[in-house]
């Protein structure tokens, strides 16, 4: 019989019982009493009756975490990289002697123990279901541990050195990290669906929602956790083949679009939604092995606006082909070093133009990147530089950016920048190419 079942068993049977009371020499002395057993003397004496080893909680209650295929709840806030099945070896001896060597059993302060610390970690609002299998596996560990440590068998093992934990690299567990995953969902995709709002928003779309369903609102309203679980449940987002994703595929028109051609493959929008949707499927398939692996986040923020920009004169001969301005601001030493504004679509040829609205650019971390939250653009004279993807290397190699060899002219303009489709700044194409 374990020397804390005892001690407890003591205790619980007088009425002036306190830890002090405890013999203090014990690493069990300041174990606070399990509620079980201290609540009253009636379920006391059964439980002493029979008092479980650690070994039988360990199989009865632990093995089974350990066998179970369903998600343990530190996926509430980690998508990967972190079970609590990494915590337990097939063997109690084991699994105790590698985790008091980790530091995740404190084996003094049995409650202060960084495993039991990790299980009880609660995101807000978690679902009452999760909160259950939580508490189930506190219970189970708690129980584990205080046996554990009563028991000088167990701690007299020797760690053997066998690997206990997620295994996966610091690195990779911070980026799997769900607030991680909403943030970058933020960065890429959130600032981004305005462009599909009009029809994919439930504030304004009730006309496709009458001919086509409910399900065209996947945008929840002001709610990015919710737009990203709800893009996921209704497999807008492919884990297993990013690339299949409808969420690229119909905007590009790989397949069948209610809205039409709204993106396609290598320009802004689809760069970034392949951004996030690769990153997920690589994080919901095991995540990182080596830190190197893990995707940088672009070095630039950015915000779509209501600032339209129009080109005309564009020559017919660029039908089809993928236009890209990039906006530079004149300052008191020349054109800005870095593009404060940009914009991508196909040029339409028959009618020798190009329109789109303006998406507001900044170094990440920039003061910049701060005031572009404002949707404005300062009043002011702007150089444009053009851009045209004439031999459609976007196409084939849609991470491909448009450089200097793909500069087809340049030009100034100025305006004030107003925002709404019928307040668009208008440019002629420049009509002699590039000096
Ligand atoms: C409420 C959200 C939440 C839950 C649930 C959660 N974690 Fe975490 N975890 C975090 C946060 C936030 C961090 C990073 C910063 C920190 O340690 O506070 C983190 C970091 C970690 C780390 C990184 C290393 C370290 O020592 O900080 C490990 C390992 C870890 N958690 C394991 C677990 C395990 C195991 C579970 C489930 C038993 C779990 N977490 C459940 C939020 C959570
Ligand atoms: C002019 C309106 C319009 C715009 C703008 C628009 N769409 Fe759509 N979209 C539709 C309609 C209508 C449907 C329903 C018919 C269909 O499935 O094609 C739809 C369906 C979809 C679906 C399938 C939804 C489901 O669950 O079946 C996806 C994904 C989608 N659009 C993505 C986008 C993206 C991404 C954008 C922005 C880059 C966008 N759409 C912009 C009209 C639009």
């Amino acid at each position: 019989m374990s020397r804390l079942l005892l001690s407890l068993l003591v205790c619980s049977g007088l009425t002036a019982c306190s830890h002090e009371s405890a013999p203090v020499t014990t690493p069990t002395a300041t174990a606070p009493v399990a509620p079980m057993i201290s609540t009253t003397s009636g379920a006391a004496a059964t439980t002493a009756a029979d008092p479980q080893t650690a070994q039988q909680i360990f199989v009865q209650r632990i093995l089974p975490i350990f066998q179970s295929k369903n998600p343990s709840s530190c996926t509430e806030c980690h998508l990967s990289g972190v079970h609590l099945q990494d915590y337990i070896l097939p063997s109690q001896e084991a699994t105790f002697a590698n985790l008091v060597a980790a530091g995740l059993i404190d084996a003094k302060r049995p409650d202060e123990s960084k495993i039991l610390k990790f299980i009880q970690r609660t995101p807000p609002g978690s679902p009452l279901i999760n909160q259950k299998v939580r508490e189930q596996e506190y219970a189970a560990f708690r129980e584990w541990i205080i046996a554990a440590v009563a028991q000088p068998d167990l701690l007299n093992v020797a760690a053997d050195g066998q690997p206990i934990g997620p295994q996966a690299p610091i690195e990779s567990i911070r980026h799997a990290r769900r607030d991680q995953v909403l943030a970058s969902f933020v960065d890429n995709i959130w600032h981004e669906v305005g462009r599909c709002a009009a029809c994919h928003s439930p504030d304004r779309n009730q006309k496709q929602v009458a001919e086509h369903g409910e399900q065209v609102s996947w945008i929840v309203l002001n709610d990015p956790q919710a737009t990203l679980d709800r893009m996921l449940n209704a497999d807008l987002i492919n884990a297993t083949e990013p690339e299949k994703s409808l969420l690229l595929q119909k905007p590009t028109l790989q397949v069948e679009h209610g809205g039409g051609q709204k993106a396609v493959a290598g320009d802004r929008t689809y760069k970034q939604f392949r951004r996030f949707i690769d990153d997920y499927a690589q994080m919901a398939h095991g995540g990182y092995a080596t830190a190197a692996e893990i995707p940088q986040p672009s070095d630039e923020v950015s915000y779509i606006t209501e600032i339209w920009l129009k080109l005309t004169g564009v020559p017919a001969k660029y039908d089809k082909q993928l236009l890209q301005v990039d906006l530079y601001r004149a300052t008191d030493s020349g054109w800005s070093t870095e593009r404060v504004a940009t914009s991508d679509r196909l040029i339409f040829g028959p009618q020798n133009l190009w329109q789109h609205s303006l998406s507001l650019i900044a170094p990440r971390d920039s003061a910049a990147a701060k005031e572009i939250a404002s949707l404005k653009l300062p009043p002011g004279k702007y150089l444009a530089k053009i851009y045209v993807d004439q031999t459609g290397k976007l196409q084939q190699d849609y991470s491909a950016e448009l450089d200097a060899s793909d500069l087809v002219g340049e030009v100034e303009v100025t305006s004030k920048w107003p925002a709404g489709y019928g307040k668009m700044t208008t440019i002629a194409f420049p009509s002699s190419p590039q000096e």
